[in-house]
């Protein structure tokens, strides 16, 4: 493999991933929205069911869904076709654990769909520790990034 090409792809997993961060919080927005759509005041309701929150927090969801799968395999490939192997330390397993828990939180859209409460209330907790851990992610990436450029 070109030298070159893996050190650009280090950089590249970086750059999707804060874009991922940007698009989760977006997200969140839109979930907030969605939910005063349904429990707000009349009056709210009207004004908010315009926006369509719920639909457009589903798709911007499956797009960060989509995102954080494909980035965090794609952040492992890169680790491997550079050093040939992984190394398996914090970054690996929080990103591990992230990806799995935002799927058990998108896997309770049905249910949530047909008005389960508690399909709704687990998916916010998983989601606001999926929240948590990406500001924790994010400064353990800052620091394997740091480190590959000063290596170079
Ligand atoms: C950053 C990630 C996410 C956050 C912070 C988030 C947050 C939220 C919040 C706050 C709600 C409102 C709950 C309520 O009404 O009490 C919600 C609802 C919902 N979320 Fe998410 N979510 C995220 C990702 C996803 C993903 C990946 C999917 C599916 C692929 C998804 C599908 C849904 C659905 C179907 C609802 C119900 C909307 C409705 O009222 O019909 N979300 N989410
Ligand atoms: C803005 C935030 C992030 C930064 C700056 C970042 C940075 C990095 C860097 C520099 C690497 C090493 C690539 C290489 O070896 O060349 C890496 C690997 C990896 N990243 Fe991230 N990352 C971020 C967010 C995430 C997120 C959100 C996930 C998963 C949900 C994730 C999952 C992984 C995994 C699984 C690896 C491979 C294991 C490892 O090298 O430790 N990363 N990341």
């Amino acid at each position: 493999m070109p030298e070159d090409l893996g050190l650009y792809l280090s950089f590249l997993h970086p750059l999707l991933m804060g874009s991922l961060l940007a698009g989760s919080g977006y997200a969140l927005f839109l979930g907030i929205k969605a939910k005063k759509a349904r429990t707000g005041t009349p009056e709210e309701r009207k004004q908010l069911l315009k926006g369509k929150f719920a639909q457009r927090h589903y798709l911007i969801g499956s797009l960060v869904l989509v995102v954080m799968v494909g980035g965090s395999i794609g952040g492992m490939a890169v680790t491997y076709l550079n050093n040939g192997k992984l190394f398996v330390g914090p970054h690996l397993l929080v990103g591990l654990a992230m990806t799995g828990l935002i799927a058990l939180a998108a896997g309770l859209s049905p249910l949530m769909q047909q008005g389960n409460l508690i399909a709704r209330k687990a998916h916010v907790g998983l989601n606001m520790l999926v929240m948590s851990l990406f500001l924790w992610q994010t400064a353990s990436g800052l620091q394997i990034l740091n480190k590959i450029w000063t290596e170079r």
